[in-house]
């Protein structure tokens, strides 16, 4: 087996990687086991793929954990996934912050059980002055949520006098988004097979690079994921122009 880490080009790995994680219900059903069981591996993966992305320089590693859609999942489920997550940032935060990893959320985490909401805040103000990986967790998320968020708020500044609505530019419009700072990803990863974005970062993946695997999430560790950097790594990105302009 080739040593992907050793094919990783140090200086063209991705600033910022995003990862949709998927597949965790039916690695659980394949084994005969409760859906939960999945999420619970899952989260293993979580650590493994974090630890990777900062072995390799990766800035920014967002991971989709929960959706706006994802309420309306069986109530069993949300519960086990609630639980899992403050379990998780509880028992992680302390390696999160020896290992220098910055914790960061998007979505609505104040609409999440107060538990969960307060088990983020926590984290987030451990972590806040690390300076190396920024783990970005989009929780209660989509993007058009984020859209209209954004809408509403430069449509309020503009009713208000403060903003014209001719300045509304690119640059303006980002910095109504909940990512406002972070750089758009280079590379959105999709686990499971599915080839959906699933309101999943919408205005920020105008020009990312899509990585499609059929690994179910709780199977994807660091080998897998340097796999998907040398497979961006070999693409050519054009952004609208020709190979001779590159
Ligand atoms: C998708 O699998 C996974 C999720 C909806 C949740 C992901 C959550 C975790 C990995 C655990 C908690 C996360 C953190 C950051 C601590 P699925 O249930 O949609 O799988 P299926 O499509 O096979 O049913």
């Amino acid at each position: 087996m080739p040593d992907l880490k050793s094919m990783i080009i140090t200086d063209k790995v991705p600033r910022h990687i995003a990862i949709i994680m998927d597949g965790n219900g039916r690695w659980a059903k394949q084994k005969g086991m409760p859906r939960v069981l999945g999420h619970r591996n899952g989260v293993k993966s979580v650590r493994e793929v974090t630890e990777g992305a900062g072995e390799i320089g990766v800035e920014y590693l967002t991971l989709y954990a929960f959706s706006t859609e994802n309420w309306n999942r069986p109530a069993m489920e949300i519960k086990a996934l609630m639980g899992l997550l403050v379990d998780t940032i509880k028992s992680e935060i302390s390696s999160l912050n020896k290992n220098n990893v910055r914790l960061m959320t998007i979505g609505d985490i104040q609409a999440l059980p107060p538990d969960s909401y307060q088990a983020l805040l926590d984290g987030i103000e451990t972590t806040k002055n690390n300076t190396g990986l920024t783990l970005v967790l989009a929780l209660n998320y989509s993007a058009k949520w984020e859209i209209l968020r954004a809408a509403r708020a430069l449509a309020e500044q503009s009713a208000s006098g403060k903003l014209r609505p001719e300045d509304i530019d690119e640059k303006v419009f980002e910095g109504a988004l909940s990512t406002n700072g972070i750089p758009d990803p280079e590379l959105l990863i999709r686990t499971s097979g599915e080839t959906r974005i699933s309101n999943f970062l919408l205005w920020q993946i105008a020009y990312t690079e899509l990585y499609f695997t059929p690994v179910f999430w709780p199977d994807f560790d660091k080998k897998e994921l340097f796999q998907a950097v040398v497979s961006y790594q070999r693409r050519e990105r054009r952004f609208g122009m020709i190979s001779e302009q590159i």
